[in-house]
Parts: structure tokens; C-alpha cells; sequence
């Protein structure tokens, strides 16, 4: 072990999370205390419900953490936590419990853009990534095509105009009477289904765009299965399920290799929740090969929300030399 050990919080939507990450890439502890079961019943994350869960929670993730880490507070070089973007009440709990152990340490603390923290939790499995990095940021809240240039640099090339790749796949599985999230749900039924059995619209936008839009493609969707409805036919829910998902890497594959290729470079790292969807990550390792680039993605657990992520990105603002002060806020809306 070795390295600043920096404590992780992130707790900007439904995940209460606490992570221990040595030298911003050894994960020694990542607690991930999930609010789903809570949120499935209303279809969706309920911000109020959100933020008491996370007060409830979030002492016991930190002590949790600790115990994993087999480390004491002395140990610990400094803390992170995700500012923003997130459901304002839930970011405040994360917040407000980083400064309270950051000013009794008296060790800095690190305020983190969420999207930062989803960017970096590639570093921590994979050696040999070079920056400028192209990031394909797809999850719950945001689909962003930048280049990572240093900690806290990056060039935005493109990103949703409507509706994130997330929130599509969310929508569509709801309307498919499917559980939140529904990300997982669309991807496990659609193994079972026909991916080229409907024909659903990719909005590739003018100009060779590196722009997305997801809206038109779920709207498409939708209106497929209330038409069914009426006209008393029989949707088949793995055929609707892989050809939304086939829609939707189509997109997401064609955009990213098109980035690369504006830009010259050669390594790619797709992130964020939907970085999660084997079937995204193997149509881009499969592009890849033909064209001679190399693709990153985190594990599963690493994709979604957590606090090794933002430990490591927090590593990075460190070396950077920030320290946010105890009159850190947190802002729903952080622009990056
Ligand atoms: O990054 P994340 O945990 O939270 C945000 O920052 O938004 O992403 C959550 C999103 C949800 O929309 C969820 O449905 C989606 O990621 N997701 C997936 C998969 N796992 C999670 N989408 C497609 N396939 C998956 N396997
Ligand atoms: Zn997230």
C-alpha cells in the first residue's frame, strides 16, 4: 500500500458510498449501501426518500469503510466527495459529512465534479492509459464525448442535446413495465430477443455531429408500444428491448470512432453508468480491432455510482494542489 489514502464519499443520488483509495489507484475499501429496493417501488429515485436514506446511512458506510480499509482516521491523507451534479438534499448529506471529518483531521478537502469521478474510476484497473484521453461519459444523467487533457481539463466535443443514454434506457424499460433501473433489465431480456426485428430511428444529427439525441429514439419506442396496444397486437418485449439497446449502440459506437478519428487519438474510455452494458463495451472492443484503437472501461461496479471514483479523482485534485475549504458547497447543477 502506498500513496495519500484519500476517503471517497459520494452520495449524489441513490448509492451511499464510502471508498478508501491508496495512491489514487489501490481500492482498499468501497462501501456501496444501495437505495434501489427503496426507489423500485415508486419507479425512480425519489429525492426527499434519497436524502433521509443517505442521513440514515451514511455514518455507518463511513465506519464500514474504515474497518474494510483496516485503517484509523489518522491514517486517512484527505477527503473527497462529490459536490455536484445530484439531487441537491442528497449531495448536501455527502457534503456536510466530508467537511465535519475533514476539519477534525485537519487534512484538505476536495470537492469533486461527479462526471471527474466517473472519468476516473478507468484509472484504477487499467494500467497504460495515456492522456489526452477520449471519454465516453454514458449514464443516468449525462452522454458526453470529451477529451481528458490533465486533472480537471477537458475538451467537450460533444453531448446530449435531449434525453442521457441512461434516462432512454430507463424510460423505455419503464414503458416495457420493467423495474428501476432499468438499464440492467433492458440489457438481461435483451440477450433473449432479436435485435434487428424493429427497425428504430438513430439520430446521427447534421454535419457529422458529435452531438447526441436520445428522445426521438424513446419517443419511437413508446409510441411502438402503445400501437400494439390499440391495435390488440402482442409486443415482444426482447425483441423491442435489443433493438432499442441495438439503437442505441449503434450511436454510441459510430459518434465515439468518429471522435477518435477527428482527433487523431487512439485510446478511448467509456465510463458511467451504461459503461456497465456488456453489449455496448463488446461492440466497442469489436470496432476497436478493425481499427486499431484500444478501449477502457471500469468494471461493472466501478460504472455506476461509488465512492472509489471519486477517492481516485479526488487523488488527482490533490496532487493538483486543491483544497476546497470548509465553505464548500454543494451544487446540483456544477457545470464541468
Ligand atoms: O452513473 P450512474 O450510476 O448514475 C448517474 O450518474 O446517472 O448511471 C445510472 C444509469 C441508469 O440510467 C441505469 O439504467 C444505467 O446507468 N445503467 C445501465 C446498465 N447499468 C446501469 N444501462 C444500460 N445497461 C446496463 N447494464
Ligand atoms: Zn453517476
Amino acid at each position: 500500500m502506498s500513496g495519500e489514502k484519500v476517503l471517497g464519499i459520494e452520495t449524489s443520488c441513490d448509492e451511499t458510498s464510502v471508498a478508501v483509495v491508496a495512491g489514487g489507484e489501490e481500492i482498499l475499501a468501497n462501501i456501496i449501501s444501495s437505495q434501489i429496493k427503496t426507489h423500485k417501488r415508486y419507479g425512480g429515485v425519489v429525492p426527499e426518500i434519497a436524502s433521509r436514506k443517505h442521513v440514515e446511512n451514511i455514518a455507518v458506510v463511513v465506519e464500514q469503510a474504515l474497518t474494510e480499509a483496516a485503517l484509523s482516521w489518522e491514517d486517512i491523507n484527505a477527503v473527497a466527495v462529490t459536490q455536484g451534479p445530484g439531487l441537491v438534499g442528497a449531495l448536501l448529506v455527502g457534503v456536510s459529512t466530508a467537511k465535519a471529518i475533514a476539519y477534525s483531521l485537519k487534512k484538505p478537502l476536495l470537492g469533486i465534479h461527479h462526471l471527474m469521478g466517473h472519468i476516473y474510476a478507468v484509472f484504477l484497473e487499467n494500467k497504460g492509459i495515456k492522456l489526452p484521453l477520449l471519454c465516453l461519459v454514458v449514464s443516468g444523467g449525462h452522454t458526453s464525448l470529451l477529451v481528458l487533457e490533465g486533472y480537471g481539463r477537458m475538451r467537450l466535443l460533444g453531448q446530449t442535446r435531449d434525453d442521457a443514454a441512461g434516462e432512454a434506457f430507463d424510460k423505455v424499460a419503464r414503458a416495457l413495465g420493467l423495474s428501476y433501473p432499468g438499464g440492467p433489465e433492458i440489457e438481461r431480456i435483451a440477450r433473449e430477443g432479436n435485435a434487428g426485428a424493429i427497425q428504430f430511428p438513430r439520430a446521427w444529427l447534421e454535419g457529422g455531429s458529435l452531438d447526441f439525441s436520445f428522445s426521438g429514439l424513446k419517443s419511437a419506442v413508446l409510441n411502438y408500444i402503445n400501437r400494439a396496444g390499440q391495435k390488440g397486437e402482442e409486443v415482444i418485449q426482447e425483441d423491442v428491448a435489443a433493438s432499442f439497446q441495438q439503437a442505441v449502440i449503434d450511436v454510441l459506437v459510430g459518434k465515439a470512432f468518429a471522435a477518435l478519428k477527428d482527433t487523431g487519438l487512439n485510446q478511448l474510455a467509456v465510463v458511467g453508468g451504461v459503461a456497465a452494458n456488456g453489449s455496448l463495451t463488446s461492440a466497442l472492443r469489436k470496432r476497436a480491432v478493425v481499427e486499431g484503437a484500444e478501449i477502457f472501461n471500469p468494471s461493472p461496479i466501478l460504472c455506476t455510482d461509488n465512492g472509489a471514483m471519486i477517492a481516485c479523482a479526488g487523488y488527482h485534485a490533490l496532487k493538483g494542489g486543491q483544497d476546497a475549504g470548509l465553505d464548500l458547497n454543494a451544487v446540483p447543477n456544477l457545470p464541468l
